[in-house]
């Protein structure tokens, strides 16, 4: 089946704005692909109607080799649209999991541990004006949808989906891309539902429904001494229900680099673990040690955040070497989800400077007013 898509693929792309369709009632059972766009024509549509399937016999992946299942490859004004579906039939791959992906002795996710023999469902990699409308996917072996150095990319209306177990399962998963979009969108997956890594700028979430899933993260930033920068990040009128966190930001001791003007506005929680986290001693193991460098956390504004959370209201681990700067707490109104007091803890905050509007419920009276 790869080389009818592969086929499909090169006769499509060599004429501006055509279109290759998938179509309904199908079911189209394919390997890893990649699709090149190095000498297509721009604009090219592809339509998925039906489903596709991954295919899980063992010949058809090459074995320790790194590969997304579904690879769109410098593809200028890409859409991928339709009303079908992308299966990566990921339990094939979850069951095979190593155990480290298992050992969630911290209440952090774990790390990315195990995943690189698992494909990623469909990544776009230095793809410029790509559009991702209307289509499903789900069952994803690891992360979903994979936006890795990309320019102008617009989701909207997708629906994603996998167990709350599933691991590794990010949701939306961006790296290194510039002016991002993704919009009325619902993703329930088993670990972040949107995740924002390092080189990533200029990226609006907005009526993104996440649950079950980690939450909405950026970072971990700065691993293994990286530098990392995130900057201009806005997430709109979202819900979380049921997620580990709600909003996160987490990274790595010992990196460099920054997290600067990010806004979380109108953020209704559903019994969350933790609802609010700033985690600079992100960590996957017990082995990490204290390190006297940090990915810079600044003007991170929370405006209107409500609804319950299950463990802890706010977390806010920030820096010794770089304490977070600029916290803005406004209308927040946080409570536990019910009364019980089970496991129930009060806001945390270490190193984090800021200041808080009313309503704060519960009150942040850990913030530290003024600059560090
Ligand atoms: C992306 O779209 C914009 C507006 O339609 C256009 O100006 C730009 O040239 C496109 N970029 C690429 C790389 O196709
Ligand atoms: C949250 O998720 C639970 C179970 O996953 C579901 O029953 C409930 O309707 C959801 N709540 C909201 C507000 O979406
Ligand atoms: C690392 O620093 C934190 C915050 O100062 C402190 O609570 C923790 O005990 C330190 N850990 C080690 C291993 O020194
Ligand atoms: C609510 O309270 C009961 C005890 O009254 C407890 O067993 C239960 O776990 C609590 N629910 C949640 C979601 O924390």
């Amino acid at each position: 089946m790869q080389q009818a898509f592969a086929y499909a693929w090169s006769v499509a792309c060599a004429v501006e704005a055509s279109t290759v369709l998938v179509p309904a009632s199908n079911v189209f059972l394919v390997g890893p692909i990649t699709f090149t766009g190095d000498s297509c024509e721009p604009n090219v549509v592809f339509q998925v109607d039906g489903t596709i399937l991954a295919n899980t016999g063992s010949t058809a992946w090459r074995s320790g080799y790194v590969t997304p299942w579904l690879e769109f490859k410098s593809v200028r004004g890409l859409t991928i649209q339709g009303c079908g579906a992308i299966d990566g039939q990921g339990s094939h791959w979850w069951s095979r999991t190593s155990v480290v992906d298992h050992d969630q002795s911290t209440e952090l996710d774990p790390d990315r541990a195990g995943t690189s023999d698992r494909p990623t469902a469909l990544r776009v990699y230095q793809g410029a004006n790509v559009t991702v409308t209307g289509i499903t996917i789900r069952n994803s072996p690891k992360f979903h949808l994979t936006f890795d150095t990309c320019r102008a990319v617009e989701v909207h209306d997708v629906t994603i989906a996998s167990p709350g177990d599933s691991p590794n399962t990010d949701g939306i998963h961006l790296a290194g891309s510039v002016g991002v979009s993704i919009q009325h969108t619902t993703i329930g997956c088993g670990d972040d539902c949107v995740s924002i890594q390092d080189g990533c700028s200029d990226v609006v979430i907005r009526e993104v429904h996440c649950g079950p899933g980690h939450g909405i993260s950026i970072g971990g930033l700065g691993k293994g001494g990286a530098m990392a920068v995130v900057s201009d990040v806005t997430v709109q009128d979202v819900t979380l229900n049921q997620t580990m966190t709600g909003v996160r930001i987490k990274t790595w001791q010992g990196g460099s680099g920054s997290v600067k003007n990010v806004r979380f506005s109108n953020v209704r929680l559903s019994a969350v673990k933790t609802a609010i986290v700033i985690d600079q001693y992100y960590c996957d193991h017990t082995t990490c040690t204290n390190q006297t460098s940090a990915v810079v956390v600044a003007g991170v504004v929370y405006q209107g955040v409500a609804g319950t959370y299950t463990e802890r209201p706010v977390y806010l681990a920030c820096s010794d070497a770089a304490p977070c700067m600029g916290i803005h707490l406004a209308d927040i109104q946080l409570a536990p989800v019910n009364d019980s007091g089970y496991h129930l803890q009060g806001p945390f905050c270490w190193k984090a400077h800021g200041d808080e509007v009313r309503p704060v419920e519960p009150p942040v009276d850990c913030l530290t007013a003024g600059a560090p």
